[in-house]
């Protein structure tokens, strides 16, 4: 049958929509860059809103399905849904999770933005929120009210990477009537999966690790069928659903997830090990070393290494010798993000914890002379010798 012609501007809008031949399979994985999706008629879109298709990518997009499969999987949970950024997942499962009259109770080093949406957005709403030492269990007991929704805590802390010890945890809200909702951004699934030690709710920031490029934000809420279909029903509502494009970078990255996490992790036991010899250094914070409060639990409850993630103390806390040795850096660049295949610092105090007091500061073991590293795939020496360079401006 011979092709029908349309005029011009229906031409304009149709022309190489339907590439011929077999293009359903192609080798790397389709970007469905589009707002919505064309339904064929009113009994397909029933199909599609009961959940067997696409229609807007607000609600859905194919994209962003593919990659909370591989979540679900990475995370030992049965169902996942992508947000827009790591607070967005954050900020939506701690939505569904809580109402009016509610009590969070969570670690007291977190990521800073989550304690600010904790302390100041709910409080607006009336969940209340009491943040206590989640390494000192019996605190943590103590804490449990009859209206405790949730336990909420991360793998490993910034920035001192105190290790929480997720089973009992996870047993402790559990005997209280709770959730335990579990940050597992400094960890990833490549050193342990949180719902398999009894977490129920894990969020993650694909920014970091999961990602590793550096080049887009996402996040992810993985945990029951259940539990994701009111977090889901609440992102539909509140758009915080991430785009195709993100979506299909982070899915695309997550092919060498292991391979870069794992020379991320193992070149930072070696750097933390040389630094914590340097005599510019007063202190590293990473769970591989045996002076660190929880390296017997990190040894026991990850199945891969210590994190990527450390913090070092300097010699003092003089912020022109911070200065100078920052700019006194080869390779190492900051930069305040973490996970990415290259090695960056960041300041705590004047970025991911600037803005608390001097009591807040000494209470969390904070100082100005304080650098947080995220490790990359360098090679280790090279890593070692630029810092090792940089830290003469300590006049050592
Ligand atoms: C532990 C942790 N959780 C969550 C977030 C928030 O992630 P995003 O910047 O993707 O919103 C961050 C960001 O640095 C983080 O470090």
């Amino acid at each position: 049958m011979e092709k029908k012609v349309y005029r011009r501007e229906t031409e304009l809008a149709y022309r190489g929509h339907h590439i011929p031949g077999k293009m359903d399979e192609p080798e790397a994985d389709a970007l469905y860059l589009t707002s919505a999706f064309n339904v064929k008629d009113l009994d397909e879109m029933e199909f599609v809103y009961d959940g067997g298709g696409f229609a807007y990518n607000r609600t859905n997009n194919p994209n962003r399905t593919a990659l909370a499969e591989a979540m679900t999987y990475l995370e030992s949970g049965e169902d996942s849904i992508i947000c827009g950024r790591g607070m967005a997942a954050i900020t939506t499962a701690l939505m569904a999770l809580t109402s009016s009259g509610d009590h969070i109770l969570s670690d007291m080093t977190l990521y800073g933005d989550t304690i600010t949406f904790m302390s100041s957005v709910f409080k607006k709403y009336g969940v209340d929120v009491t943040y206590v030492d989640f390494t000192d269990h019996e605190q943590v007991k103590a804490a449990i009210q009859p209206n405790t929704k949730v336990l909420y805590a991360e793998t490993i802390c910034n920035p001192m990477m105190l290790v929480s010890d997720i089973r009992a945890l996870a047993e402790i809200a559990h005997a209280g009537g709770a959730r335990l909702m579990v940050d597992n951004t400094f960890a990833t699934s490549v050193m342990v999966r949180p719902i398999e030690l009894g977490a129920d709710i894990v969020v993650n920031s694909l920014t970091k690790f999961y990602n590793g490029h550096s080049d887009c934000l996402l996040g992810s809420i993985t945990s029951t069928k259940d539990f994701i279909k009111e977090a889901y029903d609440l992102q539909t509502l509140l758009g915080t659903g991430s785009d195709a494009f993100n979506s299909w970078l982070v899915l695309r990255s997550l092919r060498t997830l292991d391979v870069r996490v794992k020379q991320q992790i193992d070149n930072a036991a070696r750097f933390a090990a040389a630094l914590e010899k340097n005599p510019n250094v007063r202190r590293v914070m990473h769970p591989s070393l045996t002076g660190h409060p929880q390296h017997a639990l990190a040894k026991e409850q990850f199945d891969y290494g210590y994190g990527a993630m450390l913090s070092v103390l300097m010699a003092d806390d003089d912020r022109e010798k911070m200065n100078a040795f920052i700019g006194k850096l080869r390779i190492v660049r900051y930069a305040t993000t973490l996970g990415g295949f290259r090695t960056t610092i960041s300041h705590p105090v004047t970025s991911s914890h600037s803005g608390m007091s001097e009591d807040e500061y000494r209470r969390l073991g904070i100082s100005a002379g304080m650098l947080r590293v995220s490790i990359g795939m360098e090679n280790p020496n090279d890593l070692i010798e630029d810092f090792e360079q940089a830290l003469t401006v300590y006049g050592k």
